[in-house]
């Protein structure tokens, strides 16, 4: 049975910084007050022009590039968002035809902000099961456009940005070895942006009742998220037959420092060994634990060979944890720049459109 490794990792964030004193021009807060409840700074916000495609495709051609993999080898994209492009198609498609992979599938999983790791999970299956090679995994957010910038609850929280991790098939003992995930739809309302589905279509009614924004019972997820995240961990490495002992990082959902802190102090286990990066970027939902990963391994924190935990927590409610064995990319002759691929994917994109207008034509003349 092969082993699914991670190869390739990227992340993007947009160039808007929000800092906690901008966000105190707008609802009645304080930097000091944001700081203390969450360890938030500042967070990343997308200009008109930036989409979840648009951070996506940034953050996945950077972690192929680290894979040395040209896009057209992948064989699966699952792209995971708590803010898609749109209900349909999948942000995955968005991202499959500009990035130019042309043979993958691609599709969309909803999990809020336990999505990278679900996301991961069944990647990673697909290739123990022998099925597929290679897979792209994009966590990828614009949630600014779902906050409530007169709600102080919620507005404080959340970034944008997008995180991507390459996994690969190799018969090399290691990357992905255990996973957990579990769902808790009994608390569907403690976190949840009602309208806009099929339960609430938009209308002017479910705009002017606020809707289509976040609604959060922050004390309710807080109390949820201390306590199953440390449960995760312990949980995911059960199977893995591993210790605390033998883990060297744990990359946690970036939500809240003071979950982070709990969580630790749960687990027994000192703050430095969590990757903590919700200072600069606030949260940023499913792309928090990749984008927190990238920062680690760009810092030479994660190096081969270190057995870590990614663990998360969301709407759903959900969470999960997986454990990793740290490989990095498989060693390879050729050398790919991904650049020409994105040119490439503009090109062939534009020559099907076309293509699909002058079969429409014909056809209808067959008609
Ligand atoms: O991916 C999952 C996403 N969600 C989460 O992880 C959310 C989890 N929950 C949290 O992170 C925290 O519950 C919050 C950060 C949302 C709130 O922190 P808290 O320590 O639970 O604050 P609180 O709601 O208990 O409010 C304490 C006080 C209240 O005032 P009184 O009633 O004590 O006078 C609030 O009205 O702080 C007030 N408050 C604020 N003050 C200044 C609430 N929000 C703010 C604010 N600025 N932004």
């Amino acid at each position: 049975m092969p082993f699914a490794h991670i190869t390739g990792w990227g992340m993007h964030v947009p160039e808007l910084i929000l800092t906690n004193d901008d966000i105190s021009k707008l609802v009645d807060t304080n930097d000091e007050w944001i700081r203390d409840h969450t360890g938030i700074r500042e967070r990343r916000i997308a200009r008109e022009h930036e989409f979840p495609s648009t951070l996506g495709v940034e953050a996945a051609l950077k972690a192929l590039q680290v894979a040395n993999l040209a896009p057209t080898e992948l064989d699966l994209i699952i792209c995971t968002s708590s803010s898609p492009e749109y209900f349909f198609p999948a942000t995955a498609c968005l991202i499959q035809d500009q990035i130019g992979a042309t043979k993958a599938g691609a599709f969309d999983l909803q999990a809020a902000c336990t999505g990278f790791i679900f996301s991961m999970n069944m990647a990673a299956q697909a290739i123990r099961s022998g099925s597929i090679k290679s897979a792209l995994v994009v966590g990828t957010e614009t949630l600014s456009r779902f906050v409530d910038w007169k709600d102080r609850n919620t507005c404080i929280l959340f970034g944008d940005g997008a995180g991507a991790f390459v996994l690969q098939a190799s018969d090399k003992p290691g990357g992905v070895i255990s996973a957990v995930m579990h769902s808790d739809g009994s608390g569907a309302d403690a976190l949840i942006l009602p309208g806009g589905g099929t339960r609430f279509p938009a209308t002017e009614a479910t705009i002017h009742e606020g809707k289509h924004f976040i609604q959060m019972d922050g004390k309710e997820v807080f109390r949820f998220a201390t306590r199953v995240m440390g449960q995760a961990v312990l949980e995911a490495l059960e199977p893995a037959k591993l210790t605390l002992d033998d883990i060297q990082w744990i990359v946690p959902h970036q939500a809240n420092f003071r979950i982070i802190k709990t969580a630790a102090k749960y687990l027994k286990m000192s703050l430095d060994k969590f990757i903590i990066n919700v200072d600069r970027y606030g949260n940023t939902s499913t792309a928090s634990i990749p984008i927190a990963a990238v920062d680690a391994l760009q810092k030479g924190q994660i190096k081969p060979g270190d057995k870590i935990v990614l663990v998360g927590f969301g709407a759903g409610l959900t969470w999960g944890a997986m454990v990793v064995e740290w490989t990095g990319p498989i060693p390879a002759k050729k050398h790919i720049r991904t650049e020409p691929y994105r040119l490439f994917a503009r090109l062939r994109s534009l020559l099907r459109r076309i293509w699909r207008r002058i079969e429409g034509f014909l056809s209808s003349k067959e008609v």
